[in-house]
């Protein structure tokens, strides 16, 4: 990897311009989980250390473009950067054509994807943004994957393009674990769909030993290796599929154990009577909500065995509690492992937060979507442009 760095920069008196991802989830006016927000403060206080006018740029949620929309305004996520900064940063609504800041200063601009042309990338949108700053740092692992104009098309025309620590913190973690893990390893992906995590499930099979499957994506396995499912959640039409991930799963030494047992109900809630059923017996009507107990035990035992763990995803509906005890065993269970750990993923660092396991995970990753390209050995277009740059 070949790209500028920020701590390479002389940043006083000049006017930096630094590409964070604070999408952070909002309900009611508040930010939900701020560990984005607390990544992201070690690059801020640098920056203002060092002398810098500082303007912050994030998204928020996927509003629709070229409008204000108060839904996805990063308000929220202003107030609760200031207080974990302990300064107050003051949010611009409309800052395209130039803010007002000194050396030392710091001000937010509205969210990005406010803007028409953001997501196409826009390249006179890239040098509006461009003429904000002396020096463009990219940050924002997390949106990494995506090439926007506040991730890419910027790069291209500012005056120097720079990675930020995050997000050289994020490659060279991720990156190491990849290049040449110690085995066995072992990924967990689990989520409700096949169809959005199918290139990553065959990128898989190059480089792990074991696939442990969770979710919807586990009943779609199920239902193609002939077991029924009920009322679960599934992808008949990627039956075909998920039996070609199987078969090459054999071909390449790499075991896929499906779950063994589940606890089944009617209804998703936490008043829904629940039973525990053996693969094979789900009734009609039912839904797979979680693993059973008996493949806990063999999940976790898996786990404990492994050098190398990749976790993207809980294997249940971890957000009711009784569908929550496959998801908790195997969040302690990688949190046990004497294996270098690897977690990433929104539904993930909830499950983190929740069975407060954050401890024994080795690396925990900012990035969703960007986390899986990695994984998948896509290479990332926000990196890219930083490399261009570099030459
Ligand atoms: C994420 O939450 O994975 C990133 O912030 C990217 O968001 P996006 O999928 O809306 O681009």
């Amino acid at each position: 990897m070949n790209v500028r760095t920020m701590n390479d920069q002389k940043l006083k008196n000049r006017r930096v311009l630094i590409r964070l991802d604070l999408n952070a989830p909002v309900k009611d006016g508040r930010v939900q989980n701020d560990a984005r927000l607390r990544a992201a403060l070690p690059t801020i206080r640098q920056a203002l250390e060092a002398g810098a006018a500082v303007l912050l740029l994030s998204h928020l949620g996927r509003p629709r473009e070229g409008f204000y929309d108060p839904q996805y305004s990063l308000a929220p996520v202003a107030e609760r950067l200031s207080c974990l900064l302990g300064r107050h940063i003051r949010l611009e609504r409309r800052w395209l054509d130039g803010v007002d800041l000194r050396p030392g200063g710091i001000a937010m601009a509205e969210n990005v994807r406010f803007n028409a042309g953001e997501k196409a990338n826009d390249p006179e949108l890239g040098r509006r943004m461009a003429r904000l700053c002396d020096v463009f740092v990219m940050d924002a692992f997390g949106s990494a994957h995506r090439a926007h104009a506040s991730t890419s098309a910027v790069a291209r025309y500012a005056p120097v393009a720079c990675a930020g620590p995050l997000l050289l913190r994020e490659l060279r973690a991720l990156g190491l674990a990849l290049r040449a893990p110690a085995r066995p390893v072992t990924a967990i992906v689990g989520g409700s769909k096949v169809s959005t995590k199918l290139s990553m499930l065959h990128a898989l099979l190059g480089r792990v030993d074991r696939l442990i499957l969770g979710g919807g994506i586990a009943n779609t396995f199920l239902a193609a290796s002939g077991q029924p499912v009920g009322a679960s959640l599934f992808e008949p039409e990627l039956l075909e599929e998920a039996r070609d991930i199987l078969r090459e799963a054999r071909l390449a030494g790499v075991d896929i154990p499906l779950p063994e047992d589940a606890v089944c109900a009617r209804a998703i809630s936490d008043d829904a009577p629940a039973v525990e059923r053996r693969a094979g017996e789900i009734a009609e009507g039912e839904m797979i909500l979680d693993i059973g107990e008996k493949t806990c035990r063999r999940y976790a035992e898996i786990l404990r065995d492994s050098a190398t763990i990749f976790w993207n995803g809980p294997v249940g509906v971890f957000e009711c509690e009784r569908f929550g005890q496959g998801t908790r065993a195997v969040s302690l269970a990688v949190a046990e492992s004497p294996a270098y750990s690897v977690a990433g993923g929104g539904d993930t660092l909830a499950a983190i937060d929740k069975f407060g396991v954050a401890g024994g995970i080795s690396y925990i990753s900012t990035g969703g979507g960007a986390f899986l390209e990695l994984l998948e050995g896509k290479r990332l277009p926000a990196l890219v442009a930083l490399e261009e740059r570099a030459l």
